[in-house]
């Protein structure tokens, strides 16, 4: 019989007692990690994280720079691979290939140890050194995961530019971190078809000068083969140096390459994925996250590697070729850990439940969702008919900044409540403020901050731009995340989505400037203007006001943004508008569009210097919303239907 780990209350679900029984981090860990912030963490670090040295000051701040484990020295690599070779035969990594006939793959913690030394010694050879950049340019495969790790062991930093990124947008990323060396690979498969990868990188690195180690997809798992066994002593690291560089989108069109330290990650990547998804040893987790995004770095790759548990890693789409894929790879390879994104759900979702029904997935104990908030019916049809009303679903909230999830209800406490993050991670100080840095009351929105001391896998600088760093703090010294958020009166948080000019598109961070960006780059345009859209299957979808000469076409607009950053960045609407509506002073009223987008009448025109534009925009809008009437009606019928059910129990 399969365990139920949650049961109803009220409004809100709760851990059974067989639940609260299996905790890991305890029932009183937020007491214990109130007591003594510092202290809490620098237990955790101890007991959890295997140290070359110990550190003499456990956090320090001056000024905006904070650190942790000052003097402590560690690697990173050492504590996912090396520690668990006493059970050298567990599997480490399972890669399961989108092409369901060729063989999945499962590579033991022993077998990823030679694989790591081996990518350790071919990277010296090619020059890299403690410090150096190395840009990763790769698909789900484990070699990904194999040369981040010989990264962390050199103490090279690596920096993972996402697959489906564009060369543009991976020329420009290789070009700010200054990478010496680009890893990548020949192909990869993804619906069925072959992705020519490396032909995306070839034109990326076009007139840049860099190594290039290319591995071949059909050797997949035997990359090494033809290698001597040798091993590449660990780096011994201190705690504040930098563990890797991920790039993300800001409010600016240019990417910022977030730095993340070897200590505080090390520490909080272990111990989030213990405390939060109650990972042990021998159990296997699947996030669904690719490693070119934090969350696959975090939990597909080190979280679960540094707790010795399996990682699942898939190279396709998870609903190929049939929508029950994913659910066959939970059930085949067992897995305890389903952790994936709001996007994916909706999308599973409107598969309807004739897939769900046919797969017990008794393996399964804990769901859990990021990304993006997720709305209450689509935390309902998880908990059922993926779940099966046994596992809690735990909503992770957290940043490329915040480096491990930062807000989240813990299996075995609670509570878990839809569309609610709910709790900060023992040790985590958030609070919700205004915009001149009050608190606001319980209950009412605001602007979601976390206080010093800062959890110790947030971002410690910004790679080559310390101005971009301080941004990130108010005139309190709080971290801000660029988040709306309420907290109410229980102390529970529930995340609104981004207060400032990012949007997420199916769980992608988009900057709406960065879009703008290449779109003002085509011939022909004056101006242009991204605004994000809701969507009721991707979340949030960009929307493209553009200002141009006649004769450019929706589609010139739409493949300069593809091949300035990617297919993901895709504007779902382009708007050629005679004029955008902005203020006196100049300014781009993109309060404005949302309105407009989101069917509603704007009111007050009266401090436009163009006020005729909104009323020519807003028919331009309800034009095509006509048109597009009888679109996404299945997801209407779905969520409808949802909110019946949970209605009735
Ligand atoms: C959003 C992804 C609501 C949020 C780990 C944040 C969420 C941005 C959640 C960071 C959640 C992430 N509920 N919103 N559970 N998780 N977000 O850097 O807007 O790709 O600021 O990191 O995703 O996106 P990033």
């Amino acid at each position: 019989m399969a365990i139920k780990y949650v049961e109803k209350k009220g409004r809100v679900f709760v851990p059974t007692k067989k639940a609260r029984e299996l905790s890991l981090a305890g029932q009183d860990v937020y007491k214990k990690a109130a007591a003594n912030r510092v202290k809490f963490w620098e237990e955790l670090a101890r007991e959890g994280i295997d140290w070359i040295e110990p550190w003499h000051t456990a956090y320090e701040q001056k000024g905006l720079k904070f650190g942790w484990f000052k003097g402590g020295k560690l690697n990173l690599c050492y504590n996912a691979v090396d520690r668990h070779l006493d059970r050298p035969d567990k599997t480490a990594i399972v890669f399961v290939p989108e092409d369901p006939q060729e063989q999945v793959l499962r590579v033991s913690y022993f077998e990823l140890f030679k694989q790591v030394n081996k990518a350790a010694a071919l990277l010296k050879q090619k020059g890299v050194k403690k410090g150096d950049v190395v840009a990763v340019y790769m698909p789900m495969i484990p070699e990904a995961l194999v040369f981040m790790l010989a990264c962390a062991r050199i103490g090279a930093i690596h920096s993972v530019v996402f697959s489906a990124f564009s060369p543009d947008a991976l020329r420009t990323r290789i070009k700010d971190g200054g990478a010496k060396v680009l890893i990548t690979t020949n192909y990869y498969y993804r619906k069925g078809k072959k992705i020519n990868l490396l032909k995306q990188a070839n034109k990326a690195c076009r007139f840049i000068k860099i190594k290039k180690l290319i591995v071949d997809r059909k050797k997949v798992g035997k990359t090494f083969e033809k290698m001597h066994d040798v091993i590449v002593k660990p780096e011994s690291m201190e705690s504040e140096d930098t563990a890797f560089l991920l790039y993300t989108s800001g409010t600016t069109g240019k990417p910022k390459g977030v730095m993340h330290a070897v200590g505080g990650y090390t520490t909080q990547a272990y111990w989030s994925c213990r405390y939060v998804f109650n990972l042990q040893e021998n159990e296997t987790m699947w996030c669904t996250a690719d490693v070119g995004w934090i969350t696959g770095h975090t939990y597909a790759c080190y979280g679960p590697l540094l707790n010795g548990a399996t990682t699942v890693i898939y190279e396709g789409l998870p609903n190929y070729p049939k929508p029950d894929r994913y659910l066959k790879i939970i059930e085949k390879e067992e897995v305890n850990v389903f952790y994936t994104a709001p996007t994916a759900l909706r999308m599973f979702a409107l598969a309807g439940t004739e897939y769900t029904r046919k797969y017990k997935m008794d393996s399964l104990k804990i769901l859990g969702s990021v990304g993006e908030p997720i709305d209450e019916a689509t935390w309902m049809w998880f908990y059922k008919n993926i779940g099966k009303n046994r596992c809690p679903v735990i909503d992770t909230y957290w940043q490329t900044e915040t480096g491990s999830a930062v807000i989240m209800s813990l299996p075995g406490i609670g509570p878990f409540i839809p569309t609610y993050a709910a709790i900060p991670f023992p040790g985590m100080d958030f609070d919700v403020i205004n915009e001149k840095g009050k608190k606001v009351p319980a209950g009412k929105e605001g602007l979601l901050i976390q206080r010093p001391p800062f959890s110790p896998s947030l971002i410690r600088g910004v790679w080559k731009n310390e101005k971009r760093y301080k941004n990130y703090f108010d005139k309190n010294g709080d971290y801000t995340a660029g988040d709306g958020a309420i907290k109410n009166a229980k102390g529970w948080f529930r995340i609104l989505g981004r207060s400032d000019d990012i949007i997420k598109v199916a769980g992608h961070r988009m900057s709406t400037a960065e879009i703008e960006d290449a779109i003002a780059s085509l011939r022909g345009v004056v101006e242009a203007v991204i605004v994000g859209r809701e969507d009721k299957l991707r979340g949030m979808v960009p929307v493209a006001f553009v200002k141009a000469k006649a004769g450019l076409s929706e589609e010139d607009v739409i493949a300069r943004v593809v091949k300035r950053i990617g297919p993901i960045a895709k504007p779902a609407e382009v708007y050629f508008v005679e004029d955008i509506p902005k203020t006196r002073s100049g300014k781009m009223m993109r309060r404005i569009l949302k309105t407009l987008l989101a069917g509603e009448d704007v009111k007050n025109v009266s401090t436009l210097i163009n006020p005729g534009s909104v009323k020519a925009i807003g028919e331009m809008i309800k034009d095509r919303a006509k048109r597009k009437a009888r679109c996404g009606e299945d997801w209407e019928m779905i969520l409808e239907r949802e909110k019946s059910n949970g209605k009735e129990k």
